[in-house]
Order: C-alpha cells, then structure tokens, then sequence
C-alpha cells in the first residue's frame, strides 16, 4: 500500500485525501500549527485522517503534496524543508506548476520533484471520482532523482481517478505558462468581463435582470457544453444561421484577430518573462490590494441576484 503526506487541507486537498484514501492509499495530512492560524490538521483529524506536525515533516520520507496556495509555497517550503534544512531526500508533488517554476525554489539533490495537475477544482476531483469518473490531470516532471518520479506521478494520477478521464504528459513550464494564459485570458478574464459588461449593458436598455442573466450567462454554460462535446465547429453547425452570421461578424468586431493576437502575446510575455509573477508576489505581500479592487465590480453582481430568481422558478 502506497502512503503520502499532503500539506494542506484545502480545496485540493480534501479531494486528493478522501480519493487517495478510497483508492487504497494511507493518506496523513499536515498543516500550519494552529497557533500560526491553521486548520488543517484539525478538520482532517476529524474527518478521520492521520496527521502529521507541521515541524515533524522534515523527518517525513513519504512523498508530499504541497496543497496549499501558490503564492505561500515557496515561503513555506523554504521555512520547513528548503535549502540548507537538514533532511531525508524525498519526492515533492505539485497540483500546479506555479510554485516551481516561478517562486525560486531550489530542491535538495536526492529530491523527486512531480506535477501532477488536476484540471478541475477539488469539490469536482472528489465528486466525479465518487461517481466513477474524474477529471483529467496534466503530469510532468522537473527532477527525477529515484528514477521513478513519473511512476510516483502516475500512482498518484490513478489514485485521484484522473486515469479514468486522461493524462496529459507535459512539463510544469507548459502547464504552468498554459494553465496562466488561459486563466487570465478566458477562464477568470475575459469571459467574466464581457459578461459582467453584455449584462449590465443590456439592463441599461431595459431589458429585465432575469432575461439578461439568462442569455448572457446561463445560456453561455450551454454553448460551452456543446463545444466541449462537439469542438468550436460542431457547435457553430448546430446553432440557428442568426447566431452563427451575427456571432462570427461580431467576433469581428468585438476580438479582431490581429488586435487579440497582439494582446495575447503581451500577457504571454508577462507571464514568460515572470512579470507576473514578480507582480503577484508583490500582490500577496501587500494583502492582495489590487484583487480586492478588482472583486468589486462583481460584488452583488445583477447576474449573480437574477441566478437565484432562475433556480426559484426552476423549482
Ligand atoms: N482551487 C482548486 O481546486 C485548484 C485546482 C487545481 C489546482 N489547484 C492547485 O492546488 C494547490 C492548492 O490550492 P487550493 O486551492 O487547494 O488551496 P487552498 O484551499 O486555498 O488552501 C489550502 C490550505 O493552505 C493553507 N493556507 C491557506 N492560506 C495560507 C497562507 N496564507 N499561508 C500558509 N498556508 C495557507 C491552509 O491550511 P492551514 O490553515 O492548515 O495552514 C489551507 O487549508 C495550488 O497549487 C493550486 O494552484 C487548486
């Protein structure tokens, strides 16, 4: 049977421990003492996981998640387990590359160091694995010092269930540069800007909260589904000549190509280049001033209030 240690007990990690430990795994878990603000340690004790001691992870050999956010990775780890830290050679694992590639952080010689990148946040790696699906995960690996660091990122993959759904053999710059790209240009970016703005845009003109939501919004989860499933051309075949006609002459207007390449790249370069990393460490130290900023343009959001309407009329 195959044991690792997780550090942290957040969104990841109550997924990877509660699949890990269902696929046979011996899961432990750790987390910052509570005297420094940690809960970790507490709700996976009660939720019937072992735990481990914060300091006690230097004399840990099994191999070690670090579940906790991007930006406290490299303090952490330099803090507990970094250069100069008197410890057993071990392999590290990371459910995103960030840490790695962007945070300075140097290993010991004898250290495994593995990615292995869920593409879905913890409460769906949980609820699809118990449905006996999953979602699928990006592995890579940055040093292999036992000569079975890819073996060890499989194990894990298989026991998260993301083996049901796929693999993706990559590298943590190439998840890491690509998961950035696509986060701040669709995912977190673009989609919830030209939302918030069609939205608001469309109540302006006195269309109802409701209608707008739902067109915008609920009707954007339902394109999404059909690109997923049928790819960009699939679903452009299956939507009314209308929406097909007044959807690409939009795009036109709205995204041309050579304006959206040209702004693509320079987020590429900021990210590549490590401007953005720079920019976001900077953000955490200061107590990440610039997102809160930029939160409240969705704070109380008509979209969000309408939402509640829809599921009350659906009921
Ligand atoms: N959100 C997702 O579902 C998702 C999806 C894919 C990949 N990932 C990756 O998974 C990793 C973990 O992300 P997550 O979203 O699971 O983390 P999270 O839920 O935000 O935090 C996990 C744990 O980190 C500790 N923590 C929180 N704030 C901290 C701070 N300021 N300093 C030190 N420790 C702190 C807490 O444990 P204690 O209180 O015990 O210290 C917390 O339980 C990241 O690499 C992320 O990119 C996340």
């Amino acid at each position: 049977m195959s044991e690792i240690t997780l550090l942290g007990y957040g969104n990841q990690g109550k997924a990877w421990a509660k699949n890990l430990r269902d696929s046979g795994w011996i899961v432990k878990v750790s987390g910052r003492p509570e005297s420094e603000g940690g809960t970790s340690q507490r709700e996976a004790a009660s939720d019937g996981f072992a735990t481990i001691d914060f300091h006690a992870l230097r004399s840990d050999t099994s191999p070690l998640a670090c579940l906790v956010p991007d930006e406290c990775i490299p303090e952490i780890y330099a803090a507990i387990l970094g250069p100069g830290v008197d410890r057993a050679p071990r392999p590290f694992l990371f459910a995103h590359g960030f840490s790695v590639v962007y945070g300075g952080m140097e290993f010991h010689d004898g250290d495994d160091v593995i990615l292995c990148a869920p593409k879905g946040v913890g409460v769906m790696l949980r609820r699809l694995y118990t449905e006996g699906s999953g979602v699928m995960a990006v592995l890579g690996v940055e040093q292999d010092a036992s000569g079975n660091a890819w073996d060890t990122a499989l194990a894990v993959g298989k026991g998260l269930g993301c083996d049901r759904v796929g693999i993706i053999d990559s590298s943590f710059a190439e998840e890491t540069n690509a998961d950035l790209l696509s986060e701040q240009a669709i995912l977190c970016g673009g989609l919830p800007r030209i939302l918030d703005r069609s939205v608001k845009f469309l109540v302006r003109k006195g269309v109802h909260p409701k209608l707008a939501t739902f067109e915008c919004l609920n009707e954007m989860k339902l394109i999404v589904d059909m690109m997923v499933e049928r790819g960009v051309y699939g679903m452009f075949r299956d939507v009314s000549n209308t929406a097909k006609f007044g959807g690409l002459r939009a795009a036109d207007y709205l995204l041309p190509d050579l304006e959206t390449d040209a702004r693509l790249e320079g987020l590429w370069q900021d990210i590549v280049d490590g401007k953005f990393a720079k920019e976001f460490f900077e953000e955490k130290d200061n107590g990440f001033p610039r997102s809160q900023l930029g939160m409240e343009r969705y704070r109380d959001h008509i979209a969000d209030q309408n939402l509640n309407l829809l599921k009350k009329n659906e009921d």
